[in-house]
């Protein structure tokens, strides 16, 4: 038996497409009413699948640190380095120098920067300037603080043809008045600059010199707070590095082996014809399967000097790293791949973006669109280390 239906008339069939279409009208005005998606990328690079290797998944081929002798790490967090992203970018887009090469790109300027604006220091020394660009952002951290520069080179030598950088607050010893960073007599140094509290004090390293000859002068010294600009992937780069040193068996991401037929051997393999740092099997292994360092060289002084060290003198160099360190930390890339089009680093070796792939809306609101591509393409992974004298 059916029952009979319930009659809408023609005003009531109105009413219920009047109510819909308004319902419909409010959800698609309102903002309330929506979850708003960034546009998309308009510069969008499809992500090939991990077989081609082209795909960012970062740190698939292991991310080596050093360990620190209680376990700290720093006090800061994303949240803090976003809020410095979006304070930094327009201060980096006044740099007074445009074209940087073979000096800091984005990422690490604006590592440097954040760092010396967190620790706050008295005095900063940096050792390795070139044209100035790293001098000009340390001076945006720190408007008042004294700087001591040591370059071979004097930045006001480049000024006669290009745009530079030299500071008004800084003493250099550049030029003729060039000191290497191991034979400054720090304690006068020091003194003349009324500085007793060397925690005070920030040493940045963009100098291409050993980073553990580097490690053993500044300890010597009692400096406490270190930057090394280039802390190079083990197989890549002029100088035996911190990333180098604790890439070992023992920790987490570290070690390779030099087997051909395996899957380290083939992923690098692929990922070399994308990302112009990777290194292959081939180039990542030396005589004897020497993987360390690179292809088992300590490098020192933009490879002007290398040398061969054994895998247990490489151990013992990381056993000594640890034994210092308080606290070790790596600038992230400031943005996924995606969203920054930057092609050197292999994101396999490196840890997750600042800003990740796909958060365009937010690499759009920080300004990051508004730089040139090109500014993201020197990612070494900056490394922050704090040290102290090994426990007796
Ligand atoms: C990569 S550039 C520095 C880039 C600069 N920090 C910047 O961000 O623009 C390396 C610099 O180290 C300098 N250098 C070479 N040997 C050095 C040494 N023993 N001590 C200090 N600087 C050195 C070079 O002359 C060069 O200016």
């Amino acid at each position: 038996m059916s029952r009979p239906k319930p009659k809408i008339g023609t005003l009531g069939q109105f009413l219920i497409l009047s109510i819909a279409l308004l319902f419909l009208f409010l959800f698609i005005q309102s903002p309330n009413y929506v979850c708003k998606y960034p546009p998309p990328d308009p510069f969008y690079r499809p992500q090939f699948s991990a077989v081609e290797g082209l795909d960012s998944d970062y740190g698939s081929l292991g991310v080596p640190w050093c360990r620190s002798k209680h376990g700290l790490t720093v006090k800061w967090t994303t949240k803090d380095l976003l809020r410095g992203l979006e304070e930094f970018v327009p201060i980096y887009e006044t740099r007074p120098i445009k074209n940087n090469m073979y000096g800091m790109g984005f990422d690490h300027s604006f590592g440097l920067w954040f760092i010396a604006r967190w620790l706050k220091p008295d005095l900063m020394i940096e050792s390795g300037a070139f044209k100035g660009h790293s001098t000009w952002v340390l001076r945006q951290a720190m408007p008042e603080a004294a700087i001591i520069s040591l370059s071979p080179r004097h930045p006001e030598k480049y000024l006669r043809k290009e745009p530079a950088y030299v500071d008004g607050n800084c003493t250099y010893f550049a030029g003729k008045d060039f000191v290497d960073f191991g034979s400054v007599d720090w304690n006068n140094i020091l003194n003349k600059h009324g500085v007793t509290d060397l925690s005070r004090v920030l040493v940045f390293f963009d100098d291409h010199q050993n980073e553990l000859k580097r490690l053993k002068q500044a300890l010597k010294a009692g400096f406490t707070h270190l930057v090394f600009e280039d802390n190079y992937d083990t197989g890549t780069g002029d100088h035996y590095s911190f990333r180098q040193m604790c890439d070992q068996f023992y920790i987490k991401g570290g070690g390779h082996s030099c087997f051909r037929d395996s899957d380290e051997a083939r992923t690098r393999e692929k990922r070399r014809k994308f990302w112009e740092k990777a290194v292959d099997i081939e180039e990542l292994c030396g005589p004897g399967d020497a993987w360390w360092g690179v292809r088992g060289d300590m490098r020192d002084n933009f490879n002007h000097s290398n040398k061969a060290i054994s895998l247990s003198k490489h151990f013992e160099n990381s056993r000594f790293v640890e034994s210092v360190l308080d606290v070790y930390w790596e600038l992230p890339p400031v943005a996924g791949t995606s969203l920054t089009h930057q092609t050197r680093y292999d994101p396999a070796r490196a840890t997750v973006p600042i800003v990740e792939d796909g958060r365009y809306g937010l690499f759009q609101k920080l300004g990051l669109t508004r730089l040139e591509t090109s500014v993201f393409n020197g990612y070494t992974q900056m490394v922050y280390l704090q040290i102290s004298r090994p426990d007796s």
